[in-house]
Order: C-alpha cells, then structure tokens, then sequence
C-alpha cells in the first residue's frame, strides 16, 4: 500500500501519490502531449477501484475540468469515506475557453454546486484556481475571506490555491492551510515554497509532477532510477519533508501501476 503523509498541520492523511481528474471530463483545450477520449463510466470505475485498493485516497477535480466533478459525484457513491476530495474555484471551462471569476460571491456558488456536484456535505480541500496573477488576487479579490467562510461554516475542511509563481505560492502559504504547486524534473522555480510550507506547518500539493505527460518513462527502458524520469521524478519531490502528495493525473490503469511501482 502506499505511505500516506500528513498535509502540514492539517489533521488529514494523504496517500503521497493522488490521482488527478482532468482526463475524466476534458479533451479539449488541454496540453498533453497526445489526443486521448475519455473514459466511459466503467473505465472510470475501474481506474478509481485500483487507485483505491493501492492506497490511493486523495482525488483531485475542479469546476474547470469539464464534467469531472459531476462524474465523481456518482463514481465514488458508497466510497465518499474512503476519499479525501481536492477541488477548485474562480475557473469555469466554458464553450471550450477557460473563463476567471475570483469573487467571493462566486467563490460561494461555486463551492455550493461542487458539493452538489460531488453528492456531498463537506469538500476536503478546496483550492483558488489561480489564472497566474496569484498576489492580486489573494490581495484585491477576497476569494480566500469566503472560502475561510465557508470553511468556518463546516462545508471545508482545508483551504488554500493553486499557483504559478513563486510569490503567490508564498503568500498563499502565509495566507492558507495548502498550495498546489508545480514541480517536475525540467522545472523547480517553486521549491522555495514547499521549503516555506515545511517550516510553517502548509500542506503541499504538487501538480504536473510528470510534466503533464511530457517527461514521462520509456516502456522500452528498464527499470532502474537513472534510466526512469518518473523513478527520478518521484525521489526528487518525496525527498522534499514539506511535500504531502503529488497529484498525477492518469487515465491508463497500466501508467497508474508503473507511477505506484515507480514509488
Ligand atoms: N492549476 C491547477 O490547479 C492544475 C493544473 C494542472 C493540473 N492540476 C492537477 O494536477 C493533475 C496532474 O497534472 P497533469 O495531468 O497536468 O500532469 P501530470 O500528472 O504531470 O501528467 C499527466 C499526463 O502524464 C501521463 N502519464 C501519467 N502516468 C504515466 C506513465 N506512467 N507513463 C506514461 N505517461 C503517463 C498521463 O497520460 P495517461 O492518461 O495516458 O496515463 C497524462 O497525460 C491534474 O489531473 C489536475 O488534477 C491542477
């Protein structure tokens, strides 16, 4: 099974390998490096049936990943216990373009219809989908004053964002129970973030761990560390005492086994 860690001082045991749904609900406008169709219910289902019985228990979605929450809604009937579920506001996905609303109205609606959508009475995490101006918005939009509401109000247990710089990715810290950030072998700006989180109780999530797909293994090569970017992936970023999970994002049960061996 895999080892879980504690998301900073958060009272919540995360599996250090999470499972993204992005390809559970959107093919298009995405950046991966091949075309791919979405997996009908009963691949879905049985893609979450082998993360969970590998000890996987943390699953990502967001209003921005087309109609992944709504899927997850019904996939993970009868499992809501075995879950601890990660989504988002203030990014919609709408008419095939990615639209930002970071108001704490918004944020609200949001939060309400994701846990409709999800079937639900309480989220996990829920994280600000940063549109890359992470500061002037955790400073000038009051998204994280309603989801600190909200949470106060029982229907959250951890807040926090999703960011793309190295500053936001602090103030967040500072700011917030958790930060999603990126880090992957062609790319590590954020570390200084994840060095912050450890030293101030945050939780960190890390996303395009695998470079959303792009520095990923050749099945041809064997399987030491050195021929294996994601063996080298996942010893660079679990050697990190700050990092809780890293959330890669797979629709291939064979890719979902390598990742688990791979750790
Ligand atoms: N702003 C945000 O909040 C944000 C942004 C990006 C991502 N995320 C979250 O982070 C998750 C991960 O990010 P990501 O999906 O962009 O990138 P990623 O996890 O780095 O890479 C996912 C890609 O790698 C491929 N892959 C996975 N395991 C593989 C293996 N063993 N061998 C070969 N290919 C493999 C997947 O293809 P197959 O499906 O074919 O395995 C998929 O195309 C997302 O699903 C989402 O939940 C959040």
């Amino acid at each position: 099974m895999l080892p879980k860690r504690t998301l900073g001082k958060i009272d919540m045991e995360v599996s250090i390998l999470g499972l993204g749904t992005v390809k559970l609900g959107r093919n298009e406008g995405v950046k991966y490096p091949q075309s791919f169709k979405i997996p009908d219910d009963k691949e879905a289902a049985a893609l979450i049936g082998l993360a969970k019985d590998s000890g996987i228990n943390l699953i990502d979605t967001a209003p921005a990943y087309g109609n992944s929450e709504q899927r997850l809604g019904k996939l993970l009937k009868g499992q809501r216990q075995d879950w601890l579920i990660c989504t988002k506001v203030g990014e919609e996905f709408i008419n095939g373009e990615s639209r930002y609303d970071f108001s704490p109205e918004h944020a609200r609606r949001s939060v309400e219809r994701s846990l409709r959508r999800l079937n639900t009475d309480v989220l996990d995490i829920v994280l600000i989908h940063s549109d890359g101006n992470d500061e002037e918005i955790l400073q000038r939009h009051g998204t994280l004053s309603a989801l600190a509401e909200l949470k106060k109000e029982g229907k959250i247990r951890a807040i926090g964002m999703s960011t793309k710089t190295v500053e936001g990715g602090l103030l967040a810290a500072e700011l917030g129970d958790v930060v999603m950030i990126t880090w992957n072998l062609q790319y590590d700006d954020e570390i200084a973030v994840a060095d912050y989180c450890h030293q101030h109780g945050k939780g960190v999530l890390i996303k395009k761990a695998l470079a959303s797909g792009h520095s990923t293994s050749d099945p041809k090569r064997g399987g030491n560390t050195a021929d294996n970017p994601i063996k080298q992936c996942f010893e660079m970023i679990f050697a990190h005492p700050g990092v809780s999970s890293a959330i890669v994002g797979t629709i291939n049960p064979e890719h979902l086994r390598a990742n688990i061996s791979a750790i």
